[in-house]
């Protein structure tokens, strides 16, 4: 039985960093494990400009230790209105790696969402032409359909005919949750990729509702049936390149999360890299990790993988109750829980 392994050091392709001292009280869990994270623009008021970003980036890398050595990677928020000649000038000049597309009001901050995506065909086809990612959360926001059918829906109405009208443009389908995403992104061409988060991988949908209504397990996209989670097991453990890390890690306050009205999102990043290896041992894929972790993104977003080499350890690792820097009381994913891996720092 392995007890020790060592990787190139991992990257987060989708996290959730904040601002202001949520950002400061949460950075640094990502940074310790991950050396680059694709971090999210929709934060209140959203990031639409290279300024914007630019300045976003300098709170990042300010809260965060520099002996960490920790890269945020900026990513633009496409809104109805976005001007194409920004993306691509925040693109060209190094400031922004992708752009997020969240279909209006489908979740936390995306009031300002795209609300027909014909609407940025302009900027779409600028994207195309630059391999600038489009990155998407994948749900339709129609009220009619039913929030666990919300994924599979957008790749019959969205996904298909975006794919089939720019059909060179480099797209990472977002967090997915079910066999279909798994499916349409295994089906298509080397330019289409998906990140899985590690909760998706270790609960479904009983997990919400187990013994009383857990707010803590409820994210979005919703975690979905066992077989789904079955198949993004498959998915991520089989080695192919299409899929890869990407926690959204997305922590709110505990009290907006144990609320009337909670919000959606995890705060999985301290304990990210526990969490992944656990599945994959589960599957008897540890040897798939690192690509998965290390390889595949880097390669998708045609980056460079990182030299470094991390350790994780078996052992136990006991997860704190709640995290508590600066009074921002959040609650982690398997708070209280002891898990048996432990991300033991850079290979010395
Ligand atoms: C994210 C958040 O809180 O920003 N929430 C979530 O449940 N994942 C938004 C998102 O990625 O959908
Ligand atoms: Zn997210």
């Amino acid at each position: 039985m392995t007890d020790r392994l060592i990787l190139r050091r991992p990257d987060d392709w989708h996290v959730h960093l904040r601002d202001g001292d949520m950002l400061r009280a949460v950075a640094s869990y990502t940074a310790r494990q991950f050396a680059r994270a694709i971090v999210m623009p929709n934060l209140a008021p959203p990031v639409t400009t290279a300024e914007a970003a630019r300045a976003y980036r300098n709170r990042i890398i300010a809260a965060v230790d520099p002996a960490l050595d920790f890269t945020p990677l900026m990513t633009c928020y496409l809104s109805d209105d976005i001007d194409p000649a920004e993306v691509e000038r925040g693109f060209s000049g190094g400031v922004f790696t992708a752009a997020k597309l969240y279909p209006a009001n489908a979740t936390t901050n995306s009031a300002h969402g795209v609300t027909d995506i014909r609407n940025i065909d302009q900027v779409l086809s600028t994207m195309q032409r630059i391999g600038m990612p489009l990155l998407v959360h994948g749900e339709v926001t129609d009220p009619e359909i039913d929030i666990f059918d919300r994924e599979a829906v957008f790749i019959e109405r969205i996904m298909l005919p975006l794919v089939h009208r720019f059909p060179d443009l480099k797209i990472v389908f977002e967090h997915i949750t079910t066999s279909d995403a798994a499916q349409f992104v295994a089906d298509s061409g080397p330019n289409i990729a998906a990140t899985i988060t590690p909760h998706h991988l270790e609960f479904s949908r009983n997990a919400i509702f187990q013994g009383g209504i857990r707010p803590h397990y409820y994210c979005l996209p919703i975690a979905k049936r066992e077989t789904h989670r079955l198949a993004l097991r498959t998915a991520a453990t089989s080695g192919s390149p299409k899929f890869f890390l990407g926690t959204d890690s997305a922590p709110h306050m505990q009290g907006a999360k144990e609320n009337a009205c909670g919000c959606a999102g995890l705060f999985n990043a301290p304990v990210a890299l526990e969490s992944y290896a656990r599945t994959f041992e589960e599957e008897g894929a540890l040897d798939q990790l690192e690509g998965f972790a290390s390889v595949h993104g880097p390669t998708f977003y045609g980056l460079p993988v990182n030299e470094a080499r991390i350790v994780l350890q078996r052992g136990e690792m006991d997860v704190p109750a709640a995290i508590d820097p600066d009074g921002a009381c959040v609650v982690p994913f398997h708070a209280g829980e002891t898990l048996h891996w432990r991300y033991a720092g850079l290979c010395a």
